[in-house]
């Protein structure tokens, strides 16, 4: 059965903080952040904004532009990492913002839960509910899945230049216009891992740096390699001798961090694809080096991560790699329009993954590129850890969705915000109702309550 998805929608927050104001106040090389790790805008919540209107908003999105009515939606999962409660899911309070609009009662037959696996959650998410449909249990109803997060790590550490937010909800069904899943492919990793983490209570994460940008690369790479399994025994996808599987995905999405590290991941994934194969030589040849390798090549991140020496060779050698005309190619054919949102939006966790699939569409369209047929091929990874990678063809009808595609207007005028009102921000020192825009059209939170009795009761309001 085609399954797959019909259209996607998106809601960022107005106001950012624009990179270089932030490296200055930081005493950072602005260079670092825009050239080093790709981010120039970061999405950030006013105070009346939350995990939960986020994803509000991005489903109303969705459900007016296609006229849907509550009846036609059979599930309404929300994959989130930023959860307001231990034990009410998100997608109670995003029901609760949209009957609103469509009346009391409106989704009572729509079931539905919040899923939490960091960022790939959502991946997780949109499987479930293409197998729910697979399995013919959704009487032609639509599933709706909306990602929806707050990247918000400590103020002055590392992670703090890889914030952003924001909400995308896609609609799920058998007859998609825009993209229809790979069966019998999609394929997972998975392992205990403490490389970036929120323990109960605490708003912003602990991260390991360095380390979950390895952990990444690994755990992608081990659920890629089981999908080239399923891929070449299924007979999905067919390759000829002197190829690799890539040759025949015609766009990467991967999760993205921030905007480079989706290239760290090509870059990743193409060596240890291409080093095997006759190409390698030509490659080489352009490096002028051999590819490093660890003193201990079976041995754990962190003793790769001390290999001091190796780590200076790689860094090296990547580099070089990377300016071979055969990673340029491959680079601006299949990845560099997915990058294009993250840079001007920042990290949006379960978000990240599916910000750059709207990307990549429109920008790719907009250079006149027809994507019908092409095959997308998603790198899932969430921290903790698991990663999943599946694919998928765009369909005849795509053209529909895509060509209304316009980032900007979408996001609406943004807001540059001065540091001293982001920091006021990020503290919480502003109450909901002190918000800096106003808001119009749209979900906002009014009030949490307080009183021993109902404490941490959000309500929420619907701005005209
Ligand atoms: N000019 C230009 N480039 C510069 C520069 C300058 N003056 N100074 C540094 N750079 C470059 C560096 O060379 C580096 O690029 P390469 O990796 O290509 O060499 C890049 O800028 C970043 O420099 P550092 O690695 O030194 O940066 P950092 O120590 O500040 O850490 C980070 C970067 C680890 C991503 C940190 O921001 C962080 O911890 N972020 C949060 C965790 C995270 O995003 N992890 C990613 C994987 S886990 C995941 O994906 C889940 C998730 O969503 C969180």
């Amino acid at each position: 059965m085609a399954v797959g998805i019909d259209d996607i929608a998106l809601f960022i927050p107005r106001l950012f903080v624009d990179s270089a104001d932030f490296a200055m106040a930081r005493g950072l090389d602005p260079a670092k952040l825009k050239q080093g790790l790709g981010i120039s805008k970061m999405a950030i919540v006013d105070t009346n904004q939350d995990p939960a209107c986020l994803a509000a908003n991005a489903c109303l999105k969705l459900m007016q532009r296609n006229n849907l009515s509550p009846h036609e939606v059979g599930r309404l999962y929300v994959a989130t990492e930023s959860a307001l409660d231990e034990s009410k899911a998100l997608n109670s309070y995003v029901i609760g913002m949209l009957e609103q609009v469509y009346g009391d009662g409106s989704f009572e037959h729509c079931g539905g839960i919040e899923c939490k696996f960091a960022c790939v959650s959502g991946s997780y998410a949109l499987y479930d509910n293409a197998n729910w449909i697979r399995a013919g249990e959704s009487e032609g109803k639509y599933a709706i899945v909306v990602v929806s997060d707050i990247a918000k790590y400590d103020m002055g550490s590392s992670g703090e230049y890889t914030q952003g937010a924001g909400a995308i909800a896609m609609l799920l069904n058998d007859n998609p216009r825009l993209m229809q899943f790979d069966p019998k492919v999609t394929s997972t990793s998975i392992k205990n891992e403490y490389d970036f983490y929120r323990p109960f209570g605490k708003e912003t994460p602990i991260v390991h740096g360095q380390y979950s940008n390895l952990l990444y690369l690994i755990q992608v790479k081990k659920a890629f390699e089981a999908y080239k399994k399923k891929a070449l025994e299924t007979g999905l996808i067919k390759i000829r001798d002197g190829e690799t599987i890539l040759d025949h995905i015609d766009y990467l999405c991967m999760h993205l961090p921030y905007s480079n590290m989706g290239k760290k991941a090509l870059s990743y994934l193409l060596r240890r694809e291409w080093r095997n194969l006759p190409r390698w030589k030509r490659i080489i040849e352009q490096t002028g080096m051999e590819e490093p390798v660890p003193k201990d090549p079976r041995g754990t991140i962190e003793s790769i991560l001390a290999d001091e020496e190796y780590m200076a060779k790689d860094h090296e050698f990547t580099k070089l790699f990377t300016r071979t005309k055969e990673y340029q190619a491959f680079y601006e054919d299949k990845l560099a329009s997915s990058l294009i949102a993250s840079s001007m939006i920042g990290n949006l966790y379960t978000a990240s993954l599916y910000l750059g699939f709207r990307s990549c569409l429109e920008f790719e369209f907009q250079k006149g590129v027809d994507l019908e047929g092409k095959r997308f091929g998603f790198g899932s990874y969430g921290s903790g850890s698991s990663a999943m990678v599946f694919s998928g063809i765009i369909q005849p009808t795509y053209k529909e969705i895509v060509k209304n595609m316009n980032l900007e207007a979408e996001i609406g005028e943004r807001i540059k915000l001065s540091l001293h009102d982001y920091e006021e921000i990020h503290e919480n020192r502003r109450a909901p109702s002190q918000s800096l825009l106003d808001p119009k059209n749209e979900f906002v939170l009014v009030g949490i309550e307080n009183s021993p009795e109902s404490k941490g009761e959000r309500k929420y309001a619907f701005c005209q």
